[in-house]
């Protein structure tokens, strides 16, 4: 059984949800506790901006050693990833409703996770809307040293996008970034090197348009 993840009295951070998965942002600003969350100990893999949740409903369940974290700041596709989660009755994956700048500069503790997945976020292919990329110029090289600093040492960092201009910046922004030695292929020291690959909403979707898709992971120093 899950355990219930209680919201704090105060009204503004109540939970979108009313789902015990879903934890209320509070309790990881109040500082992160991975057994009382999960109900367990066990290693902390990370999915930003899961959307509807295909991939983490499918690494939980083939992974049920992991405990799985997705970050999501639309409350839509959160609960269609809930939804997911629960049909597949999966007990190893929580919820987030944030963005995830707020989770690596301020909440997460160094060195929690094993892995940090970021599985084609949002492109933004308009030049004026270029800053708003996670992993563009502007952004990119602080979200990289935040996620070098709560990534463990020797786990991962895999980035999917269809993008090839967003790609680029991607290759760009992470040859800036001591803390992470690229693996030759994607997820090749992994969890998943052994092919299985993490099939998400959209990578089903590029998939079976033959759309390019640029994948990458990288290993913490
Ligand atoms: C293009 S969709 C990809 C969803 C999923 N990873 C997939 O491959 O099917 C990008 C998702 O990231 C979410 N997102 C974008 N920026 C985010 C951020 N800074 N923090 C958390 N979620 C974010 C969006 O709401 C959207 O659901």
């Amino acid at each position: 059984m899950a355990i219930r993840i209680r919201a704090p009295a105060d009204p503004a951070s109540r939970r979108a949800s009313d789902h015990p998965w879903e934890i209320d942002q509070a309790v990881l600003a109040e500082g992160v506790d991975w057994p009382m969350i999960f109900g367990r100990s066990g290693p902390v893999e990370m999915e930003i901006g899961c959307g509807k949740g295909l991939f983490l409903s499918r690494a939980s369940a083939g992974h049920p050693e992991v405990n799985w974290l997705g970050v999501e700041r639309s409350s839509e596709h959160l609960r269609r990833a809930i939804d997911r989660a629960v049909k597949a009755r999966v007990e190893n994956v929580r919820f987030v409703k944030a963005g995830a700048e707020d989770l690596l500069r301020s909440w997460l503790p160094d060195a929690s996770l094993r892995a940090v997945h970021i599985l084609y976020p949002d492109p933004w292919p308009k030049k004026r809307h270029h800053k708003r990329r996670l992993l563009g110029l502007q952004q990119g090289p602080a979200t990289v040293r935040h996620l070098a600093r709560v990534v463990e040492p020797g786990g991962h960092l895999a980035i999917a996008t269809d993008h090839t201009g967003y790609a680029e910046v991607i290759m760009q922004v992470m040859r800036g970034a001591e803390g992470f030695e690229r693996e030759e292929t994607f997820y090749s020291q992994s969890l998943f090197a052994d092919g299985e690959l993490p099939l998400t909403e959209f990578e089903r979707k590029y998939r079976i348009e033959g759309r390019l898709r640029h994948r990458f992971s990288w290993r913490r120093r």
